[in-house]
């Protein structure tokens, strides 16, 4: 069942604060002209309605990742994430946003078994959600199933280099890329899954030599995440750059530090409870004198 209302004078699910119009799929494809994008992509990850409010502003998209499973859920890695997670928390940004496209992580085993499967997966996820893209992850097997849903109406954002669904394969979240077959195989994947139909490709933890490479060999932006500057756009973990937790892997700059920030001011709530100092006559319901 259908979590929001279209707003259908904007094609908004909500009304948005000032006037503007969400981005699009064929906007965010025409950032890159002719192998250039003068306007870098912005992208970060959103799972919630409340972050979405705060990060819509300044981003191009969001994408509703399925590293919600560790952020949000506390799961050892994405391989468990649900369909049902991912349709719910797509809503919740959809709800939440109103100027950058909402792209949703399909999540693993929803998607790889056939084109149909993929399908009927991401038709559910756009239904439910309200997101204007699905993201999937994979290279050159991925390719036909790309094809697929892009002649169906359903824009996919492509995968490649780290996949994380993949981590029981690859043996950990290492940078990929490091022998010229590896390299060559991710120069490849991209290829094909952009010619296959995906709008933008996201290259994860390759070197950045690679990165560049696969930047000049497509013709639909790349988005970097432990890439490399020169990718057409970059996404990180939200959770991440705003520094919520004590380890972050080397690609993430930390743009601020608020777990230390949540501490401090839980800290002197904890200490207020207990002195009797919280609430005050401000913060309680009184007869009117
Ligand atoms: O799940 C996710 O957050 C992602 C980004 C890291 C690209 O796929």
């Amino acid at each position: 069942m259908s979590t929001f209302t279209i707003d259908s004078g904007t094609s908004r699910a909500t009304p948005s604060p000032v006037p503007g119009k969400r981005m699009t799929v064929p906007a965010i494809r025409a950032r890159k002209q002719g192998g250039v994008t003068a306007e870098p992509i912005v992208m970060l990850t959103a799972y919630t309605m409340r972050y979405a409010q705060l990060l819509d502003p300044q981003c191009d998209m969001l994408l509703v990742g399925d590293s919600l499973g560790q952020v949000i859920y506390g799961l050892p890695s994405t391989v468990p994430v649900s369909l049902e997670m991912m349709c719910a928390h797509g809503a919740a940004v959809v709800r939440g946003s109103w100027h950058s496209l909402v792209a949703v992580d399909m999540p693993f085993g929803s998607y790889e078994a056939s084109p149909e499967q993929a399908f009927a997966s991401a038709a559910r996820v756009m239904k439910e959600s309200g997101c204007a893209a699905v993201k999937l992850e994979g290279g050159e097997a991925m390719a036909p199933t790309i094809a697929f849903l892009s002649a169906r109406g359903i824009p996919v954002i492509g995968h490649v280099g780290l996949t994380p669904q993949a981590v029981n394969q690859l043996g950990g979240y290492g940078a990929r890329g490091k022998t010229e077959a590896e390299a060559e195989k991710i120069v490849g994947d991209a290829r094909a899954v952009a010619e296959a139909g995906a709008f933008c490709v996201v290259v994860e933890g390759v070197m950045e030599a690679i990165a560049d490479a696969v930047t000049k060999a497509i013709a639909v932006p790349t988005i970097g995440i432990g890439a490399s500057a020169n990718c057409d756009g970059q996404v990180l973990v939200t959770e991440d750059m705003l520094g919520l937790f004590e380890r972050t892997p080397r690609f993430v700059k930390r743009y601020d530090d608020l777990a230390t920030q949540i501490g401090a001011a839980v800290e002197i709530y904890a200490s207020e409870v207990r002195s009797r100092s919280f609430p005050t006559a401000d913060q309680t319901y009184r007869p009117k004198a």
